[in-house]
């Protein structure tokens, strides 16, 4: 059964359909890529399922419930967590601090509720340092957890956006090119990682990722967008071979 369902997603910038009535499912424990040229529409598709874009039209259902009334943040207490493209770290605080915000935004006291340092929220906040500091040593950053989250080279600050998403323990994480600035042996490590995050967590992924030897070695199934519509779904071997595919990426290649 599918956890995410996406039906006839539509919205526009001015005269531009960054996505025209586009409709794909995810089940859970499912990977699942999401590709197309630069400008299909594949962040605007993340923007929409975290709730900082409002479609125009369309339907959107996690676990069975409308997503599309929710503001973001209640959007990631349902379970969505996500990346960004451009990698959003919480530039001045140290690596840890940057994972228990992510915790924080699970913990009933919350930031400032631990500012009035109660014995429970003492407690809360020691089991979310153990917590915190555990998802670093998984992400290979125990080592650098006291560190400024800026001052970290761009492979490191992409897995800390990845530790970050996950210390809210979503159901479902949307990666928008994890990949991005990572070298082969990191991008190797980088699959591996997410391969395990579905078959340890049963979590359910959705990758953007321009990187095709990731986004095909590691997916289940792949959605192709060009120019705001899904011009080809299937297995990776289907879809790399669809004569639509390879014409999108041709043309864009040639536009370029
Ligand atoms: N907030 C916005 N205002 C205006 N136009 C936007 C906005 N967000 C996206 N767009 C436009 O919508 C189209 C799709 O953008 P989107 O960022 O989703 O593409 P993408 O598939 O993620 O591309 P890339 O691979 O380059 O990241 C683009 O033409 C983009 O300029
Ligand atoms: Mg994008």
């Amino acid at each position: 059964m599918a956890l995410l369902r996406v039906e006839d997603l539509s919205i526009r910038f001015g005269g531009l359909a960054a996505l025209a009535e586009v409709s794909f499912e995810a089940a859970e424990g499912e990977i699942l890529g999401l590709i197309g040229p630069n400008g299909a529409g594949k962040s605007t598709v993340f923007n929409v399922l975290s709730g900082l874009y409002r479609p125009d039209s369309g339907r959107v259902t996690f676990a069975g419930e409308s997503l599309l009334e929710l503001a973001p943040h209640a959007i990631a207490r349902r379970g969505i967590g996500r990346t960004f493209q451009n990698t959003e770290v919480f530039r001045p605080l140290s690596v840890l601090d940057n994972v228990l915000v992510g915790l924080h935004s699970r913990l009933r006291a919350g930031l400032f509720g631990a500012a009035l340092w109660a014995p429970r929220v003492a407690r809360e906040e020691r089991a979310a340092r153990e917590r915190a500091l555990a998802l670093l040593e998984r992400l290979g950053l125990a080592d650098v957890a006291g560190l400024e989250a800026g001052g970290l080279p761009l492979g490191r600050q992409k897995r800390l956006e990845m530790a970050r998403a996950l210390a809210a323990e979503p159901r479902c994480l949307l990666l928008d090119e994890p990949a991005g600035g990572l070298n082969p042996t990191e991008t190797r490590a980088l699959m591996d990682f997410i391969v395990r995050l579905r078959d340890e967590l049963r979590l359910t992924l959705i990758v953007v990722e321009h990187d095709m030897d990731l986004v095909m070695g590691i997916s289940d199934r792949v959605v192709v967008l060009h120019y705001g519509r899904k011009i080809a779904e299937g297995q990776p071997r289907e879809v790399a071979t669809d004569p639509a595919v390879i014409e999108a990426y041709l043309g864009s290649a040639e536009d370029a």
